[in-house]
């Protein structure tokens, strides 16, 4: 029979006693399982390595959370190995039994939703939200591909000439490389992973080393929904020591990359040349960086654009590629809204993300710690600090929410992904000039207006060409199926994840004539 059509799972409700019960309850969980031991998954069996990184908790690194087993090159080329061996049988599974391997492991992440989330405050730091959210984005993607592959895996007839019959249809690629972030630690890797995989690819997967204990993640779901083996592969490592050798594998035919443009652009580069062996060629699809304005108009309804703006830029740190980061204000409302803006800013306070007192917690690692350190020397620089607020003493990695305004077109906070809570506020003299540096910069992925006057959203809706344009609303938290995500420019190759045409970047198209 058909599916039920798919509806995105829906957000935690801490309103309610059972659900604000239940996520101490699951962090507590969460303690009692630390400091395992983490194997790759190669070919359906778990492979321990001697080369071990621990996980620690953000928030305080004291903590260590596991030790995840790191693959070098050797355990790559197995993983890449256990893929082609996989493929045949995988190609030729139907796509609707493809699409029940990730109906069964989305359920099986919704029985463990909180646990899940839990995990992700502890190696990650998200807000309670914030995890919950990137679960329920996993399991909408899994809902969503296994939809889409449905509908997509049937032959479409095209043309209508007599005496002929035109079949259109999709093969996959083949062995599938994914390389994930650690800022959407689950939704990210599952929504590439489980692309690849319905598409009737088989995948090596590697997640970022900040986030493999949730990396792991997709192991146990994809274990708990009866996936043969090699289809999916687990290859934690070192993108130093084992990147170049999966992308330049002559056996990868498709790289699914989500993480920085300078990352992303070696891949493409790298992936660009043909080696010894090589039958395909690499097929990318690339997510890469933002360097997100919101515009408030002079007519803008600030009791709406203040929280909006404020959670857009602070939300998780700032840590998304899709954050507020540049805010330009008219001359005409900017005295107010600055100063409203800081004002609620300053109402909020930093600290663990266990506590969901905080508005904001850790950032990632100590390196990200210092690089956010070093871009608000240089907007003390650039331009004058509005707010910087104060930071809990202890070895968790913090910095503060940082308000830096005076900002220019011209300076490096507005050009630069800073990736992390620093706001640079900029002020113009009219709407025109507000859209005119809105697009000032090389990437292009989300974007955002406060206004109240349609022509000005409709010169928005024409003008301000990003990925994801969002009118009177914060601009993070897309969703699938309603807001498919993905940018231009040096943001991406023009894919949308959680889109129609996602799984199309998976595939090749063939067509099959028949004479009659
Ligand atoms: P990153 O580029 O540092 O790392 C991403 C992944 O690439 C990691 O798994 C890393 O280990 C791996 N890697 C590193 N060097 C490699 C190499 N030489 N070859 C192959 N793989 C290698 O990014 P990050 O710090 O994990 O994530 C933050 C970045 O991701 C930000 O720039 C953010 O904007 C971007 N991002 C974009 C989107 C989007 O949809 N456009 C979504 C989330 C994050
Ligand atoms: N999809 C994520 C968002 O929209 C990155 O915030």
């Amino acid at each position: 029979g058909g599916l039920p059509p798919f509806v995105n799972e829906p957000m935690a409700d801490f309103t309610r006693r059972e659900q604000r019960e239940a996520f101490p309850r699951a962090i507590a969980g969460v303690r009692k399982q630390l400091g395992k031991t983490y194997p790759l998954f190669i070919g359906g069996r778990d492979v321990p390595t001697g080369d071990t990184l621990p996980t620690v908790n953000p928030s305080n690194p004291a903590e260590v959370l596991g030790t995840i087993c790191q693959a070098g090159v050797a355990e790559v080329g197995g993983a890449i190995a256990a893929a082609k061996a996989a493929l045949p049988a995988w190609r030729d599974t139907e796509p609707r039994v493809r699409a029940e391997y990730l109906l069964k492991a989305a359920a099986a992440a919704r029985r463990r939703i909180f646990e899940l989330s839990a995990w992700q405050v502890l190696e990650i730091g998200k807000q309670w939200d914030q995890a919950y959210a990137d679960v329920g984005e996993a399991i909408d993607f899994l809902e969503y591909y296994a939809r889409e592959m449905v509908r997509l895996g049937k032959p479409q007839r095209v043309g209508n000439a007599p005496g002929e019959l035109n079949h259109y249809l999709y093969q996959p690629k083949g062995v599938a490389a994914v390389i994930a972030p650690w800022n959407f630690p689950l939704a990210i890797s599952m929504g590439m992973v489980s692309a690849a995989i319905v598409t009737g690819n088989c995948v090596v997967y590697k997640p970022s080393g900040l986030t493999s204990i949730i990396g792991h993640h997709l192991v146990e779901l994809f274990q708990e929904a009866g996936l043969p083996a090699g289809v999916f592969n687990f290859t934690p490592g070192r993108g130093s020591v084992m990147g170049d050798y999966l992308v330049d594998h002559p056996d990868i035919s498709l790289i699914a990359f989500t993480g920085s443009m300078e990352v992303g652009l070696r891949i493409i580069e790298r992936a660009a040349k043909v080696h010894p062996g090589q039958v395909n060629v690499k097929k990318i699809v690339c997510e890469m960086g933002g360097k997100n304005a919101i515009v408030i108009d002079d007519d803008a309804d600030l009791d709406e654009a203040v929280p909006h703006v404020l959670y857009s830029a602070f939300g998780f740190q700032g840590q998304k590629c899709s954050a507020c980061s540049r805010v330009i204000v008219l001359d005409a409302v900017y005295d107010k809204f600055v100063e409203r803006l800081v004002s609620m800013a300053r109402a909020t306070t930093v600290g663990s993300s266990e506590d969901p007192a905080h508005y904001m917690g850790a950032v990632a690692d100590d390196k990200a710690m210092n690089s956010i350190k070093e871009y608000i020397e240089i907007g003390r620089k650039e331009g004058n600090v509005l707010y910087e607020s104060p930071v809990p003493a202890g070895g968790g990695y913090f910095v503060p929410m940082t308000i830096i305004d005076g900002i220019r077109p011209e300076h490096r906070l507005a050009q630069e992904e800073i990736f992390g809570p620093v706001l640079a506020v900029m002020r113009v003299k009219d709407f025109d000039q507000a859209i005119e540096w809105a697009n000032s910069t090389r990437f292009a992925l989300t974007g955002g207006v406060f206004s109240r006057s349609p022509e000005h959203l409709e010169k928005a809706r024409r003008e301000f060409r990003v990925g994801n344009l969002y009118l009177n609303r914060n601009n993070t938290g897309a969703l699938v199926e309603r807001q498919p995500f993905g940018g231009a420019q040096m943001s991406g190759v023009g894919t949308k994840a959680g889109g129609p045409d996602y799984l199309l970047h998976f595939m090749d198209p063939r067509v099959v004539t028949e004479n009659t």
